[in-house]
């Protein structure tokens, strides 16, 4: 009943030269303030807290090559930090957990949009009230164009590239959200949204379109389809694009799992579809609870006139060459992601256990192979800061396990990555180049609820000596 919205692109307030390096850079401001929103026509409006009062944020939509500050006033009576996820920031600008904006005041963060062209995503990484932060709102769209490359690909781009921002929740008989952030096991939701609204639907024309999907939801992965109402049959899409960018190649596919901060582009067909309607649609991943009716995210109706012919050409099959870690056979370290005493932990050890939580060292510019072990009984998205990773290979944690995917899925195989979703029992073996910078970074679980209480640590990625 209600159309997809379509979030506003955020326009800076002023430009400037960068003395240092010569580059454009572009100023902008973002209040983190309280709002309001009618979700059930029949209920009360929720209370909310967004970016610029919007739920979601507004969308950036950045070219490569420019640089950003943007200076984040905090209006709201809650301590926020802001992290840019897919941007290998410096590290005073990444949005340590602990370098809070208290109310009240401002932090201006600065940002290089040097890398590949890619789907980024800004939102809270307070430290201890994360999931409350980002469930309550706080988060957005940070796109990095290529423009140059985007039109070489003929990829679907300009009013045929639409972000869709997945999220899940539960609200009260009143009409508000309801304060589940405070458990420490999970928080589910059992109501999807699209770009902050509930069912929505999107009018397509029939022809090719890019949507960039991202699962900003607390705990909820989503395992979705897209279902052909008529004839109750599966489409199937393709796969382009995830964390870091383009793949290496579109993968065709009928189902795509996009667990908690993952990024995946997607094109869709819906020539030869006009009149009809298309429901996305999700089912159960991995343990999470799901709920009676949960299964509808969204509807596309399909119009009969295609206006433009943009970006409708035939989807190439190979799209880029990534920029792929130098190989290397041996494992440089072992992770545990699981639970202690009712904490969540990686190898024993919390994030609030600050003579500890540094748990690597890497000097600039080494090449790593990580094991990220899930345990706990629990699915662990797993977020690295910084680098942009390639999945090696996905085995059974525990082998005598009903659990446990033992392969990485074609779509994985094509992207780098920044988040490596272990399901519940799955260790996954990693490589990245630990690099351009020096300084402590985080890595955590995703699951919002898991990184709070205390599913987070440290590397130290230290400088070169002489
Ligand atoms: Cu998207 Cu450390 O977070
Ligand atoms: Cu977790």
């Amino acid at each position: 009943e209600f159309p997809l919205p379509i979030m506003p692109v955020k326009q800076p307030l002023t430009t400037y030269t960068n003395p240092k390096t010569g580059v454009q850079v572009d100023f902008y401001e973002i209040k983190i303030k309280e709002t309001t929103k009618n979700l059930f026509p029949d209920l009360g409006d929720a209370t909310l807290i967004g970016y610029d009062g919007q739920i979601p944020g507004p969308t950036f939509r950045v070219p490569k090559g420019r640089e950003t500050v943007i200076r984040f006033v905090n209006e709201y009576y809650r301590r926020s930090a802001i992290h840019l996820h897919g941007s290998y920031s410096r590290a005073p600008f990444d949005g340590w957990a602990e370098d809070t904006i208290l109310p009240g005041q401002y932090k201006d963060y600065y940002y290089p949009n040097t890398q590949s062209a890619r789907t980024l995503w800004y939102h809270d990484h307070a430290m201890g009230i994360t999931a409350l932060n980002a469930y309550s709102g706080q988060a957005g769209f940070y796109i990095l164009e290529d423009a140059a490359l985007e039109a070489s690909l003929d990829l679907p781009r300009g009013s045929y590239d639409i972000p869709l921002m997945l999220n899940s929740k539960r609200y009260t008989s009143t009409g508000n959200i309801t304060n589940e952030s405070a458990e420490t096991i999970s928080t589910y939701g059992d109501t999807p949204s699209v770009n902050g609204q509930i069912l929505p639907h999107f009018v397509v024309e029939p022809r090719k379109y890019r949507f960039r999907v991202l699962n900003a939801a607390a705990s909820r992965t989503f395992n979705l389809t897209l279902n052909v109402d008529a004839t109750r049959e599966n489409k199937k899409f393709h796969v382009v694009g995830s964390d870091a960018g383009f793949m290496s190649k579109s993968v065709e596919t009928e189902s795509l799992v996009v667990a908690m901060a993952e990024r995946w582009e997607i094109v869709i067909d819906f020539a030869n579809l006009a009149g009809q309607n298309l429901t996305l649609k999700q089912s159960n991943c991995f343990i999470d609870t799901n709920y009676v009716g949960y299964d509808k995210v969204m509807q596309f109706r399909v119009g009969n006139a295609v206006t433009s012919e943009v970006g409708n050409g035939p989807l190439p099959d190979k799209l880029v060459d990534l920029d792929l870690p130098a190989p290397k056979t041996q494992l440089d370290q072992n992770f545990v992601f699981g639970r202690v005493r009712g904490d969540w932990t990686i190898n024993s050890v919390t994030f609030s256990n600050v003579k500890n939580r540094i748990l690597r060292n890497v000097p600039r510019g080494t090449t790593e192979m990580w094991r990220l072990q899930g345990g706990g009984g629990w699915s662990h998205p797993v977020h690295i800061h910084l680098v942009d990773l390639q999945i090696l290979s996905r085995r059974k944690a525990t082998q005598n396990s009903a659990f446990g995917r033992t392969e990485v899925t074609p779509y994985e195989a094509a992207a780098l990555k920044d988040v490596i979703v272990l399901g519940n029992n799955e260790a996954v073996t990693v490589l990245a180049k630990y690099a351009p910078w020096d300084g402590v970074y985080m890595f955590h679980c995703h699951n919002l609820v898991h990184e709070d209480h205390d599913m987070m640590g440290a590397f130290n990625v230290t400088a070169l000596s002489d």
